[in-house]
């Protein structure tokens, strides 16, 4: 029985459910989620592609930040270096690689993991990783004591989302619900723990997205870092950003790197994501204990690390032309109206604050 079929008897039996349970199935179902299942990420017959396809160059960024976190919590002769959510493994590839060639010092006590709910992309994973000592586990504190760093690459955004609604009646839920054998919204009275967190400004008939699993999931983070450091890079606006968008919503499919209109069509079969709202990790970030070291965006912060560093010049036209697609994958990643204008938050817990070159600068 498909995935649909399955949602469309489990509203028979007991109603509509909320936007939140149906990206939640839709995504991580045992048999039929896409992450669990069918996720496809990269340039050949995938749905997206993320930094880290566009060559070594952001995981070399990324190795600095590692670096720094080493270093400031005073080069431990042991340390972990975490990775949550690794897709195909590619960004952990590249930084571990360029942590041995451009800091065996770190490198040598470094003891990566990974944490990864699809058992399918950890299959990904371990290829890509192969011969390295390597752990994993399906949650955070699998891992933990964690003392070290961890970080997540467009991680927050796959988490389910309940979409809100502010209309003339009060706060309303968008729910999931059947018509003529397909999925539709309907609206329906909104649980009281969420009403209250529809900003006063939305307009009416506005859409505002709380991503409580999000929230508990960067507070499970905190609660397995012993000391240390979270790096967070991913699609996400601070609440006025959000609120400056009229209450569009921001919930989107994709499939073959198009984006799809209805995310509850075929559920299963592609990606759904939503734009994270850092006002809201933040906040539960420091509710759990941690701190925030320095925000940027990923065009800033990949600047600030050195991802233009001058290279030899190039000697054969061969290398010439590898040296001109680096740069022009170099430009993907810094692009402000594409990957440039990701965030990227690191946060600290009973760990200096100081000494990151990712935000070396005032702005
Ligand atoms: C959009 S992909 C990003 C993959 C990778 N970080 C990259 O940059 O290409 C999201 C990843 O997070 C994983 N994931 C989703 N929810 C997770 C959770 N609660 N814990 C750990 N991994 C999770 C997915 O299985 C997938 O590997």
């Amino acid at each position: 029985m498909s995935l649909l079929e399955r949602l469309l008897q489990r509203i028979r039996a007991r109603g509509a459910m909320t936007f939140a349970e149906y990206m939640e199935a839709a995504l991580f179902d045992p048999d039929h989620g896409y992450y669990t299942t069918k996720a496809a990420i990269g340039f050949d017959g995938a749905d997206y592609f993320t930094s880290g396809d566009l060559g070594p160059a952001f995981g070399r960024a990324l190795s600095r930040t590692a670096v720094d976190a080493w270093t400031a919590l005073g080069r431990p002769a042991q340390w972990d270096l975490v990775e949550a959510g690794s897709g195909k493994g590619t960004v952990m590839r590249d930084l571990l690689a360029a942590l041995e060639r451009e800091r065996p010092d770190a490198a040598r006590g470094a003891r990566p993991g990974i944490v990864e709910v699809s058992p399918r992309l950890r299959e990904r994973q371990a290829v890509a990783l192969a011969g390295l000592d390597m752990r994993w586990a399906s949650a955070v504190q699998g891992l933990a004591p964690i003392h070290g760093l961890v970080f997540a690459n467009e991680v927050l955004d796959a988490f389910p989302v309940h979409v809100l609604v502010r209309t003339s009646d009060g706060v309303r839920e968008v729910h999931v619900t059947e018509q003529e054998g397909r999925l539709v919204e309907t609206l329906r009275q909104a649980n009281a723990d969420l009403r209250w967190r529809l900003p006063t400004a939305l307009p009416m008939g506005g859409r505002w997205e709380v991503s409580v699993a999000a929230e508990s999931w960067i507070a499970q983070v905190a609660s397995a870092l012993a000391s240390g450091y979270v790096l967070l890079i991913d699609y996400a606006d601070d609440e006025r950003g959000l609120l400056a968008r009229m209450g569009s919503g921001t919930v989107r499919g994709f499939s073959r790197h198009r984006l799809v209109e209805d995310p509850l069509e075929r559920p299963g079969e592609m990606d759904i994501t939503a734009t994270v709202d850092l006002t809201a990790v933040l906040r539960a970030a420091e509710g759990a204990g941690l701190r925030l070291v320095g925000a940027g965006t990923q065009r800033d912060v990949l600047i600030e690390l050195g991802i233009r560093e001058p290279a030899a010049r190039p000697a054969t036209p061969i290398e010439q032309l590898r040296a001109a697609s680096r740069r022009s994958a170099v430009d993907a990643l810094l692009d402000p109206r594409g990957l440039g204008a990701f965030r990227v938050v690191l946060l600290a817990k009973d760990a200096p604050v100081q000494g990151f070159r990712a935000f070396a600068s005032p702005r």
